[in-house]
């Protein structure tokens, strides 16, 4: 099995080969939902934030009560594993409905029932963990979602450009140095990571990360919705509680100014008594290229905190024991 460090190397060639991919002719469709879980879901919810028509991501079972009411909806079902129960049971609730179906996936069942039913799919390259397929996950979504014409342009070869530069050759970037200073602030402490709009996703990236890799707590908090409820959220820990909490903001220069004025106030807020532990600005100008740097920073900066705690950032011991417990194969 690859080190996470070497999967993670591999993620600018990711977004090439979405960049590349030939998509399956596709069923005429006006909106989508992209239904996937865990590392198979994120790139639903980068399709959502980004896509110029109605794209939605769905994480669970089933599908919401209002799928089948949308215009011409296609399901998009996403699962590196191909087993994941919750994304099966979707696509069992869009076969009901009589929708559209659409699949990406690393083999297992869903490839076998896209095959079996002549949906259209697209097979990513296997052998990674699933988080450490961000980019043929995301990059398929997206190349799936223009191809509905839902989307313009994906961002995938600014994405992979940038990615390249930050990650370096030998995991010596810059984007690297950036991140171990981060992990530095970090180590031993609960994340908070704030952010807002396409640095939202990227933040929701940051804790699955720190969560998988680092096998840490870390929490999301985005704004402006934290500003009416979180602020108030930490008040009665105690201090030597708060000073086990480490937040750090992600910011984009495209966000607005009303949002930009809202972080350092929340922060301050939020962490009183905690550590402010830094802010990473987005690089590149197309949405996927802006999420795609922060998200990398997060990625090393959680190799980072697992090689500190002397973790293995591959292993998902927890994960693989409850679908195990569900009976997922
Ligand atoms: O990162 C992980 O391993 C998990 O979050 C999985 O992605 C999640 O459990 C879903 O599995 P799959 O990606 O195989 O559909």
């Amino acid at each position: 099995m690859m080190t996470m460090e070497a999967m993670i190397q591999t993620l600018p060639d990711q977004y090439r080969w979405a960049d590349r991919l030939s998509i399956p002719d596709l069923p005429p469709a006006r909106s989508a939902i992209v239904c996937g879980m865990g590392g198979s879901g994120i790139g639903g919810q980068v399709a959502a934030t980004i896509a110029e028509g109605p794209v939605f991501s769905h994480k669970g079972y089933g599908l919401p009560a209002w799928a089948s009411s949308l215009p011409d909806a296609v399901v998009i079902a996403t699962s590196y594993s191909g087993n994941t129960e919750e994304t099966l049971s979707a696509v069992e609730a869009a076969r009901e409905a009589g929708l559209h179906i659409v699949a990406v996936a690393g083999g297992g069942q869903l490839s076998e029932l896209a095959l079996a039913q002549n949906w259209p799919l697209v097979e990513v390259p296997g052998g990674l963990q699933p988080r450490a397929a961000f980019g043929y996950l995301t990059g398929a979504v997206l190349r799936l979602v223009q191809g509905l014409e839902l989307l313009d342009d994906t961002g995938l070869d600014e994405a992979a450009t940038l990615t390249d530069e930050l990650i370096g050759a030998d995991l010596d970037g810059p984007g690297r140095h950036l991140a171990d200073d981060l992990a530095e602030g970090l180590a031993g402490k609960i994340t908070v990571i704030a952010g807002s709009g396409i640095a939202s996703v990227a933040a929701y990236r940051w804790k699955t990360q720190i969560n998988e890799n680092a096998k840490t707590p870390a929490f999301v908090a985005t704004l402006p919705e934290a500003d009416h409820n979180e602020i108030e959220g930490w008040s009665t820990l105690g201090s030597a509680l708060r000073r086990t909490v480490g937040v750090v903001s992600l910011r984009d220069e495209a966000e607005p100014e009303r949002i930009g004025r809202r972080f350092e106030p929340t922060t301050r807020l939020l962490s009183e008594g905690a550590t402010i532990v830094g802010e990473v600005w987005a690089q590149g100008s197309s949405p996927l290229a802006r999420i795609a740097s922060l998200a990398v920073i997060g990625d090393l900066a959680s190799l980072r905190l697992a090689r500190d705690a002397g973790v293995d950032p591959v292993a998902v011991d927890a994960i693989q024991e409850l679908k195990r417990t569900l009976g997922e194969p």
